[in-house]
């Protein structure tokens, strides 16, 4: 199945793209919204540490892209090294794109049998390990943290007495026996979240790239982040909040229509946060 963009139209009209500007899409995925972009006219310089996304991007030979395959978090010295310094904007659609979910093998999908893998890139650090070598204290605290998981214990106790757990129909089953079904949506949902969080450090990385928005933006420049949890709307709420550089434009985040909503069930958690850079101090 192919991705589709989350609010595609918002995100392009907030980054204000100006032909002939240069725009930091620093979550490729399956290259909608840099293809939004490159329509009005941007230059594109494209991140993502998925290689297969890169390499996806690579067969659409499109001109004014340029594929980088790096973490995000290392935005500023992969700029430096293609003699950019400033950029017009930045924008990121966090998270997995359906192209994870659908390929059993990467391992971030509770309904089909996969290895425990989810690592978005190639990292060491993989779910296996996590789940099988961990404390059942630490395994405890990363389910709460990053699932926000109300029966992270009991689920902790669960899989510490069934490893060794290879896969991930059979941790997920391990969760829905601790659990049971009485929560909205899948008992293991916000298991599977935690663990593809603190695999990918996915809030140390947005938290770099947000300091990286900063350094790079020219005067005017606009910053779009598009998240799916709680935990990463909040970590963008408070930085554009503390920021010297980042105004942001918006007061609440922009949700997707109901229409969009209906039609892809991924926008249902998406919140979009924009900020301009400023010089001299925020209003
Ligand atoms: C939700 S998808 C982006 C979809 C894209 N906007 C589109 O329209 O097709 C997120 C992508 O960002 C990548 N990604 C997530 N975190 C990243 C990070 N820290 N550094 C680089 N790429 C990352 C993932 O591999 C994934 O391909």
């Amino acid at each position: 199945m192919n991705h589709t963009p989350v609010l595609y139209q918002e995100a392009l009209d907030w980054l204000a793209i100006r032909p002939g500007g240069v725009y930091v899409d620093a979550t490729l995925g399956g290259a909608g919204h840099t293809r939004g972009i490159l329509e009005r006219g941007g230059q594109v310089i494209a991140f993502d540490q998925d290689p297969q996304a890169i390499a996806r991007a690579q067969a659409l030979n499109l001109p004014h892209l340029t594929l980088v395959q790096a973490n995000f978090r290392e935005l500023v010295p992969e700029l430096n090294k293609r003699g950019i310094s400033q950029v017009d904007g930045l924008l990121a659609d966090l998270g997995v794109s359906s192209f994870h979910f659908d390929d059993a093998s990467r391992g971030f999908s509770y309904q089909q049998e996969g290895p425990l893998d989810m690592r978005m890139g190639q990292g060491e650090l993989t779910a296996q390990e996590v789940v099988n070598t961990y404390p059942e204290e630490a395994l405890a605290e990363i389910l709460f943290r990053y699932g926000e998981e109300p029966r992270a214990r009991r689920i902790a106790r669960f899989i510490v007495e069934n490893r060794p757990i290879h896969t991930t129909t059979q941790l997920a089953e391990v969760v829905r026996r601790a659990t049971g079904f009485r929560q909205a949506g899948h008992p293991a949902r916000k298991s599977f979240q935690a663990l593809r969080i603190y695999v990918n450090d996915e809030l140390g990385a947005l938290e770099q790239l947000l300091r990286s928005a900063e350094a790079v933006l020219r005067k005017g420049g606009r910053l779009v982040i598009i998240s799916f949890h709680s935990l990463e709307d909040r970590l963008v709420k408070h930085f554009l909040r503390e920021s010297a550089v980042l105004q942001p434009l918006t007061k609440k985040p922009i949700v997707p229509s109901e229409t969009e909503q209906r039609e892809n069930p991924r926008a249902r958690s998406a919140k979009m946060r924009v900020a301009e850079r400023v010089d001299g101090g925020k209003a």
